[in-house]
């Protein structure tokens, strides 16, 4: 049982989806291809051929939807919005009826006195700005400021809370140097580009959103970090700790804090990002909270012969895999939001994303008995109460995810969800970790902590 007394009174729990894992309805009301719609038909490139055409469908079931947040009680809802509804060619021409979707949306979760926390690109770049060299051009960065400020002046008057840019690891390091995510490239050279362009996408947005925001806006960026520590005490594998570290951590959050680019990555890659003067002040812009999505550490030893940063994770004997043969590592959490504080002090950390896959079964009786999911539910929140008892600004947690989805290259083999979705149907079920979240929003509401309907998330 966490000891949620640990964390503030005013602490935000929450929900995380993003909208081409949900969503479906991929030709609904003018939106247009993305990148994944495009890579989701690449032979091979997705488990079992899976795509994100229907999704759970949540483009027409939001109501239901809203609904489950009601029943789980949360005070915040994190979701993406998709571009390609928005602006459908990337530049341009703007779509009402994208925009209305999202309206709507938002309409009703303040109806539920949930809290919208929008996070503005999780992922689906429209593919007409692809086709013209997507993240490695920097017109895709001045494009996202353009977007940023379209979403900010129709929903600002009623959002408060905004994410830019999640996860830009995955978008560089995955989406353009390792092929396993949309677009599938594979180049180091494109891949760096991407980091600073996304990087510099997320400051030009943080600017355009307060620019265009009717309401005073509280905006972030969302990483996913992990703690690195060596796989022996061998001086190769230290050195190729430190190599991780600042691939997966130090790479973006050096230039966020105002350092710039670490010069030994530089080093390691062969290749400068392309910056050009003012771009890292830009990147640099305070920003009103840190978004960090956890997962799990990792254990590193050297790789020299293996692609940038010649280290290599190596799994754990004897720990706890998800199914996505992840470690859980509830430790790795409280580690991560220590360090992170310690190292660059951002004013308020949320977790904007903490959640597991386990080969969940519906019982005869219609119920998801996913006890695994419940510990590890358990066991994080427990490590965001230590992490706050050793002085971090923890302000809140978003499991993820509401529901099971499309989770990416894997496809719907891989279920986060508090919600089971029996996609033939369509059918949602609220599983025994969803049950047993609300139990414990409840028990620190009791505690006195439910936050003001007006406080920001961030
Ligand atoms: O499903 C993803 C999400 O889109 C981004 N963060 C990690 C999750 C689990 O892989």
């Amino acid at each position: 049982m966490p000891d949620l007394s640990k964390l503030s009174p005013n602490f935000t729990w929450g929900v995380a989806t993003a909208a081409y894992q949900i969503e479906g309805a991929v030709s609904a009301d003018g939106r247009r291809p993305s990148i994944w719609d495009t890579f989701s038909r690449v032979p091979g490139a997705i488990d079992n051929g899976d795509t994100g055409d229907v999704a759970c469908d949540h483009y027409h079931r939001w109501p239901e939807d809203v609904a489950l947040m009601r029943r789980l009680g949360v005070d915040a809802y994190r979701f993406s919005v998709a571009w390609p509804r928005i602006i459908p060619d990337g530049v341009g021409q703007v779509n009402p009826a994208g925009l209305a979707f999202y309206d709507r949306l938002v309409d009703a979760l303040l109806e539920a006195d949930i809290r919208p926390l929008v996070t503005l690109y999780h992922w689906d770049l429209p593919q007409a700005l692809q086709d013209r060299g997507g993240w490695p051009e920097r017109s895709t960065a001045e494009a996202f400021a353009d977007y940023a400020t379209v979403v900010a002046g129709a929903l600002g008057d009623r959002v408060t809370d905004w994410v830019t840019v999640n996860e830009p690891l995955c978008v560089s390091w995955i989406g353009h140097l390792e092929g396993r995510m949309a677009p599938g490239d594979q180049d180091l050279g494109r891949a760096i580009a991407t980091s600073h362009h996304t990087l510099l996408g997320h400051g030009l947005a943080t600017a355009a959103i307060r620019a265009s925001a009717a309401r005073p806006a509280s905006v972030g960026i969302v990483l996913n970090p992990s703690p690195c520590e060596p796989g022996s005490d061998r001086p190769e594998d230290i050195a190729a700790t430190a190599r991780a570290d600042g691939h997966i951590n130090r790479w973006w959050l050096d230039p966020l804090y105002g350092r710039g680019y670490p010069a030994d990555m530089i080093s390691t890659y062969g290749i400068e990002p392309p910056v050009r003067p003012g771009d890292l002040e830009i990147i640099a812009t305070p920003t009103d909270f840190l978004g960090l999505n956890y997962y799990f550490r990792q254990v590193i030893v050297d790789d020299p012969e293996g692609p940038v940063p010649y280290a290599r994770q190596i799994p754990v004997p004897g720990s706890v895999q998800t199914a996505m043969d992840w470690e859980a590592y509830p430790t790795g959490l409280e580690e991560l939001l220590v360090s992170v504080h310690e190292r660059y002090a951002p004013n308020r950390i949320l977790v904007t994303e903490s959640g597991s896959a386990w080969a969940d079964q519906v019982t005869p009786e219609g119920g998801v008995e996913d006890k695994e999911r419940t510990a590890y539910l358990e066991e994080h929140i427990q490590a965001c109460a230590a992490a706050a008892a050793r002085g971090v600004p923890i302000d809140g947690y978003f499991y993820w995810s509401l529901l099971d989805n499309f989770e990416w290259s894997y496809g719907y083999d891989k279920r986060f969800g508090l919600v089971h979705v029996d996609y033939a149907t369509q059918n949602r079920t609220m599983k025994a970790s969803g049950l047993r979240y609300a139990d414990i929003i409840r028990d620190h509401q009791r505690l006195g902590g439910k936050p003001e309907p007006s406080a920001p998330v961030g």
